[in-house]
């Protein structure tokens, strides 16, 4: 395929270096490329999670057809922010085609695991292990923030009984976690019944409940004030590491923890010690295309914990050689002229978070890049 040129729904194909100028261009191509026929294309290009794991840094053609522009400065914060709104509201039907309800990595523990386990039985053995960690218990009340589409708070509600809401900085993403979780209990319920969410806006799943928020964890705090004290669990998976004040993200968790109350947390790392070379060449391209202010290490998280009151519970334990094949799944994944074609028509964002997912497996590989799980008690 031509590099800038992407197919469309009716079989033609869009020149999108001639839309790059026009932001109203550019929305009506995010929506003239449609998620079913990128998931489709990869099905048909024979593309699974099974595909044999690619070694360290590896660049395709595909890629090479696409040059990332010279990454932005984050000038605000909250223009940071902005940007990862924006992210989450364009990208979020591709993340559900192609990587499913779940925007975390797979966990594979053992080679066993490693040889016969799909992605998404890994993503269940992530949120399984971090469950053993912090000890987050049957019929809990439960804050995940920064929930993506929901995968976790339903299946917090629906396998253990657990009363979840759920905030993201998405409005999208509340649209979409709310459309699945209706689904999911119109399945629960008798067949043709309608099932609608309680006066506090919960829908019901197995013996617990979920309910999604559009808002910006930085100010949880306020919002939940009249809760504070309130909550059995705060979860966050994969979030913190976009926040730019992580110090008011643990001050706002043990706000509205009750004692007692358990923090669960995975998330992205950078090792300790890190050289210069190590951090332009592997650091900086995933900070630019993921969307992350500075990456810290996982002695820092320790550090605001603590400085926040929360003792430690549980780990930190370094899962980074039992995640990493995440990657080279999505890297396989990715190699879809119909998903770059979309990336480009984002922008120059677009193209650096796909060209990032090559720096993340360069990082694991070198050990520059790290992931672990985490728990706190109030
Ligand atoms: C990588 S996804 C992880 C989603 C989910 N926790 C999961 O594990 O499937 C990162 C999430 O963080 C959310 N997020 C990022 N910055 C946020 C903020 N300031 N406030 C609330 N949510 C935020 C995004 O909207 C997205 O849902």
């Amino acid at each position: 395929m031509t590099p800038g040129h992407v197919p469309v729904a009716n079989g033609h194909k869009l020149n999108l270096r001639h839309h790059l100028h026009c932001p109203a261009h550019l929305a009506r191509l995010a929506t003239a490329i449609h998620p079913h026929e990128i998931l489709s294309q990869s099905h048909q290009d024979g593309v699974n999670d099974r595909s044999p794991p690619a070694q360290g840094d590896e660049t395709t053609d595909l890629s090479k057809q696409y040059d990332t522009p010279i990454g932005l400065a984050h000038t605000t914060m909250q223009a940071l922010k902005d940007r990862i709104k924006l992210h989450y509201d364009l990208a979020s039907d591709y993340y559900l085609n192609l990587w499913g309800e779940h925007i975390h990595h797979g966990y594979w523990a053992t080679d066993e695991s490693k040889a016969n386990d799909t992605k998404e039985t890994a993503q269940i053995n992530l949120i399984r292990l971090l469950l053993d960690i912090s000890g987050v218990g049957e019929g809990s009340h439960v804050l995940d923030v920064g929930c993506g589409v929901g995968g976790t708070s339903r299946y917090l509600a629906s396998q253990l009984g657990c009363t979840v809401t759920g905030v993201t900085i998405s409005g999208k993403q509340v649209q979409i976690a709310t459309r699945l979780s209706k689904a999911e209990a119109e399945k629960e319920a008798m067949e043709g019944t309608s099932v609608s969410a309680d006066s506090d806006g919960f829908w019901p799943l197995g013996k617990g409940k979920v309910r999604f928020i559009e808002l910006d964890a930085e100010r949880m705090g306020e919002f939940f004030a009249s809760d504070a004290g309130t909550f059995d669990a705060v979860w966050i998976s994969e979030a913190l590491s976009h926040f730019p004040n992580k110090a008011l993200f643990f001050r706002n968790a043990s706000r509205v923890l009750k004692v007692g109350g358990k923090l669960a947390l995975a998330d992205w790392f950078k090792a300790e010690g890190l050289g210069e070379t190590e951090f332009k060449d592997d650091i900086k391209p995933i900070e630019d295309g993921m969307l992350l202010p500075p990456l810290c290490t996982q002695q820092g998280y320790l550090d605001l914990a603590k400085g926040a009151g929360l003792k430690v519970f549980g780990g930190p334990k370094d899962i980074s050689k039992e995640v990493s094949k995440t990657w080279d799944i999505s890297w396989s994944l990715v190699q879809n002229p119909s998903l770059w074609g979309f990336a480009f028509s984002q922008g120059r964002d677009g193209i650096a978070f796909l060209q990032s997912f090559r720096a993340m497996r360069r990082g694991y590989a070198n050990g520059s890049f790290r992931y672990a799980v985490m728990a706190f008690e109030k």
